[in-house]
């Protein structure tokens, strides 16, 4: 499956319901090779578990060598999340949190932070104002003492409310990650970009619908501005949306739950007969 690392998902359905999604694991060591590898997804059957943020978060408390070595990484990170009020970065920041992993935001209304997360500790948790459309609001003080970026901004593709005050694509996804870029020090020792699949194919079907008004080229402009920054980075291009379309044809997903992480190969496309051997090939394992 051509996902450019494109890490792309495994699929596992889980035998009973209930849990969160976990977030999608990367078989490919983290290098700086700047061209993007491809990697697949596969599908596997598991155990009903607790939600993966529980079970890193055990990993972390238990005794041992493991323990101390997660307690070491959690006091030595100061992660700033940019969009950690969207779905996939609340999911970030209350994983974030479970580790203790110092927690920076940037948002456009940090009253949010509180109805989201609560009150938390200034010491671990810290949250700064910030519209990614305007380069001046990238002050230096957000990123000091920061040594991880995620960011997982983004809007609708098509026309909605939210673009209210020219709150684009065109904006967030380009002039935002350019601005978000640039002001960052050439000390981050990673930038993670969750994008979206589709990006490379924007004049294919089915893409250039999703592209109609310019969001996955957008994606891809941003994209592109982050390859090129020198900050050493991963793009996490997400196929959720492919995965949740493939499953309203395929009979025996029914009654299945399934859980997206990556593995290293070619991975199905959009191609619906290579969707079904893989969603297949989790019920058999
Ligand atoms: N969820 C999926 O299935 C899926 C599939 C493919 C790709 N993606 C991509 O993955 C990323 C995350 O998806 P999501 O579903 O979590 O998105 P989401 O729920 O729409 O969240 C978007 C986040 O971006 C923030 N944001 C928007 N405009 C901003 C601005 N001008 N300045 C600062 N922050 C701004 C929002 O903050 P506010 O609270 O201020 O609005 C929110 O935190 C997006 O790029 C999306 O396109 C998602």
């Amino acid at each position: 499956m051509a996902m450019a690392c494109l890490n792309l998902p495994a699929l596992s359905p889980r035998l009973a319901s209930g849990g969160g999604a976990a977030p999608g694991r990367c078989s490919v060591p983290a290098s700086s090779v700047r061209l993007p590898r491809r990697c697949s997804w596969r599908v596997a059957a598991v155990a009903e578990d607790p939600p993966q943020a529980v079970q890193e978060q055990r990993r972390t408390e238990g005794s041992g060598e493991a323990g101390a070595e997660g307690a070491a990484d959690a006091s030595s990170k100061l992660v700033l999340v940019v969009g950690g009020t969207g779905g996939v970065g609340q999911l970030v920041v209350a994983s974030l949190l479970s580790r203790n992993i110092k927690t920076r935001l940037l948002l456009r209304d940090p009253a949010k932070a509180v109805t989201l997360f609560g009150e938390q500790d200034e010491s671990v948790f810290q949250t700064y104002k910030a519209d990614t459309r305007n380069a001046a609001d990238f002050d230096p003080q957000m990123f000091e003492g920061v040594t991880h970026v995620i960011c997982t901004t983004g809007t609708t593709a098509f026309p909605s409310k939210r673009w209210d005050g020219d709150n684009t694509p065109e904006r967030i996804d380009w002039d935002g990650i350019r601005n978000l870029v640039s002001a960052m020090p050439r000390t981050i020792k990673r930038l993670v970009l969750v994008s979206s699949i589709g990006v490379t194919k924007y004049n294919e079907l089915p893409w250039s619908i999703m592209n109609l008004f310019g969001v996955l080229k957008y994606k891809k402009m941003g994209e592109e501005f982050v390859q090129n920054s020198g900050i050493p980075f991963t793009i996490i291009r997400l196929v959720v949306a492919e995965a949740c379309i493939q499953a309203l044809d395929i009979e025996f997903t029914e009654g299945q739950i399934y859980e997206i992480s990556s593995v290293k190969g070619e991975g199905p496309g959009s191609d619906p007969e290579k969707w079904k051997e893989l969603f297949r090939s989790a019920q058999s394992n």
